[in-house]
């Protein structure tokens, strides 16, 4: 694959309604997950992904918020750029909005809510993007699968259905919310008819592919932490998570300026620069810290 034609999607927008008043008059994916934004986490591992063209989709109350924290993306050695979603439509509504961003290149989608961290996880996300599928959804065992978009196997290991949050389900695997596709998505998402709620799906369109054979599902195994941030208990639990595994090891979880670092997308001399910005807070000490350690 050629990483020039791979561009990735964050979708921020939404109501955030289930969090609500936390999201009363602030976007969802803004909201702290322990000591960062929660979008710094898909945000990092789209960079980490080697992906370095980024197109983040918000609301238009949010859009100003995200342009503040994060800009045209220069000081993270990438280039990021916006849209504005004006309603909540659905997921597969981020690529007719993105159908100019999108010619002739595969994307990466991932939800400006999801959280991955794991063992080889980046490895096995990469390898993914590099085969040859017109799309490949990630599934993730969980115990409350009515949450989620369910996919169901044969004893093959083939997918057969997918169902969007079934009250009862026929499997545990939840759909994660990163999602890969080949530029003819903006066709198929076109085609997509509104739900019952009134929302293009995404289960909808992981059908298509599904139906014509050419939905690849990988499986991220238990080794990998998928954590989503939809209720105040997950999004406790996200916290919770970030913070025992930072406070064990001493490396941060999900932090883009490091990660533009440690890839090279920005030299010595610009993370110096951008550490300074944050000198007052434990952010730009680990910043400085690690910046030291490879310059001592
Ligand atoms: O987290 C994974 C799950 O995400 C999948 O298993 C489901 O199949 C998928 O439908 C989705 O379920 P959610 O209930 O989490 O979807 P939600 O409507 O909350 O949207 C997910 C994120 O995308 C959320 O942060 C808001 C944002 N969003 C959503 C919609 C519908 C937008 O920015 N615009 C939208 O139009």
């Amino acid at each position: 694959m050629n990483i020039a034609n791979l561009k990735g999607i964050i979708l921020a927008g939404g109501n955030g309604s289930r969090l609500s008043p936390l999201t009363d008059s602030f976007s969802k994916q803004l909201l702290p997950v322990y000591d960062k934004p929660m979008i710094y986490y898909p945000l990092s591992t789209l960079m980490l992904m080697g992906i370095k063209d980024i197109l983040i989709i918000t609301t238009k109350r949010d859009e100003s918020l995200f342009k503040n924290l994060l800009g045209n993306g220069e000081n993270l050695g990438i280039k990021i750029s916006y849209k504005v979603q004006d309603k909540a439509l659905g997921i597969p509504h981020a690529f007719i909005l993105a159908e100019k961003f999108l010619i002739n290149s595969k994307v990466v989608l991932i939800l400006g809510d999801n959280i991955f961290y794991g063992h080889y996880l980046i490895g096995q996300l990469i390898d993914s993007v590099n085969k040859d599928s017109e799309a490949t959804i990630f599934a993730y065992r969980v115990k409350d699968p009515s949450r989620f978009g369910i996919i169901n196997f044969d004893k093959d290991q083939h997918p057969i259905s997918i169902e969007e949050k079934p009250k009862s389900s026929k499997s545990d695997f939840a759909i994660t919310g990163l999602y890969i596709y080949k530029s003819n998505v903006v066709e198929f998402a076109k085609q997509l008819k509104p739900s019952k709620r009134g929302e293009l799906e995404i289960s909808d369109l992981n059908k298509i592919y599904m139906r014509k054979n050419k939905l690849n599902v990988e499986v991220l195994g238990r080794g990998i932490a998928w954590l989503d941030t939809g209720t105040f208990e997950s999004l406790q639990d996200a916290s919770l998570f970030i913070k025992t595994i930072e406070m064990r090891q001493g490396l941060k979880i999900g932090c883009p300026e490091e990660v533009a670092w440690r890839l090279k997308y920005i030299n010595d001399e610009k993370f110096e620069d951008i550490t300074s910005k944050y000198l007052n807070s434990p952010y730009g000490n680990y910043l400085q810290k690690i910046l030291n350690e490879k310059n001592p």
